[in-house]
């Protein structure tokens, strides 16, 4: 049976948690078994950025995080389903912070294409055996199953022009399908508007739908600005006609068309697109690069004096601890 997992980042039966259950209510209809969770109801830490998940599956071993806290477990509820909603409070224009607490942990110990290079170098281990097969884990492909995700951005007033990006960010690093990515401006009445409730019906319909045939399912909101991606959140580069999506990072000149802003990308660009398999090799080679370059760094005394230096130059204060 399809399944929809439902993750609603708002107050306990606030707008958030009961346009989630319509989206789900929606689903069931359509004949899918549903699940609600709300992220505030979890422990879930802050990624601290130490990267010993990326140590440990590029040496294929595990994918392990330091943190032992609820993660893993709303990450392999959403993996275990076929199509995801979150419905999120908008905080200062974008995500809620909780969100993107979620959305770091996710990445990149659930990138797919960490854990497709990860799952190549432990099979090749475990290939050889002996010595090198001690201490292999192969990431669980449930991690890297194809999936479909809705996203809706309740707000309370109508500063809300960075959520949908940053929603849409969220889908890249386990490479799902987004079906709506909608953005709900002065919703404190939300639940006593009709129209709203029809339409996150009708986003729960559409993710049930595509839920169902993953391989075909497409994008159903508006179209965005952007021709790749549909977003409309762009870095406007001073000075020059240069437009960069802040979702797909493509680079491309602005236009006014048919009295409508219009951005163009050369076709030779178009593989660099971040949600893109070429892209996100791309990005690997870089970060792999750069790394290496940083190794090799660590080594020399003159890092290690710059470190030391700033160490030694101030301590951090903390607050009174009884
Ligand atoms: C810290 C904070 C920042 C907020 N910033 C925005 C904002 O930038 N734009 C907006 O439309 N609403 C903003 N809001 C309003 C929330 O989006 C709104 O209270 C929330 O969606 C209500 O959801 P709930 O009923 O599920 O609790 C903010 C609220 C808080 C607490």
């Amino acid at each position: 049976m399809t399944k929809i997992v439902g993750v609603s980042f708002g107050t306990k039966n606030g707008n958030n948690d009961c346009i989630c259950k319509e989206v789900l209510r929606a689903c069931q209809e359509e004949g899918c078994e549903i699940e609600f969770i709300r992220a505030m109801d979890l422990d879930i830490k802050h990624c601290t950025g130490c990267i010993t998940c990326v140590k440990m599956l590029m040496s294929g071993t595990k994918n392990m995080c330091i943190h032992k806290d609820d993660f893993d477990w709303l990450a392999f509820e959403m993996f275990n389903a076929d199509g995801v909603i979150m419905v999120d409070p908008i905080f200062e224009t974008g995500a809620s912070g909780l969100f993107h607490t979620v959305m770091d942990r996710f990445g990149p110990r659930m990138d797919t294409g960490n854990n497709f290079i990860s799952t190549q170098i432990a099979q090749g281990r475990l290939a050889q055996g002996g010595d090198a097969a001690k201490g292999v884990v192969v990431p669980d492909p449930a991690i890297m199953s194809p999936k479909v995700v809705s996203y809706i951005g309740i707000g309370g007033s109508d500063w809300g022009t960075h959520v949908q990006s940053e929603h849409q960010i969220q889908a890249m690093t386990p490479s799902w399908k987004v079906i709506d990515n909608e953005w709900v401006p002065w919703s404190k009445t939300a639940l006593m508007e009709d129209a709203l409730i029809e339409r996150a019906h009708q986003i729960g319909v559409n993710l049930a739908n595509a839920a169902k045939d993953i391989d075909n399912a497409s994008y159903q909101g508006e179209p965005g600005v952007c021709p790749h991606c549909n977003c409309n959140d762009f870095y406007l580069v001073p000075g020059e006609n240069r437009a960069i999506c802040c979702v797909c990072g493509l680079e491309g000149t602005v236009s006014i068309e048919d009295g409508a802003v219009k951005v163009s990308y050369g076709d030779e660009d178009l593989h660099k697109a971040h949600d893109i398999i070429s892209g996100k090799q791309i990005h690997g080679k870089d970060i792999q690069e750069n790394e290496g370059r940083l190794a090799e760094m660590r080594k020399t005394q003159a890092y290690k004096d710059r470190v030391a230096f700033y160490r030694d130059f101030i301590t951090p204060t903390m607050p009174p601890r009884a």
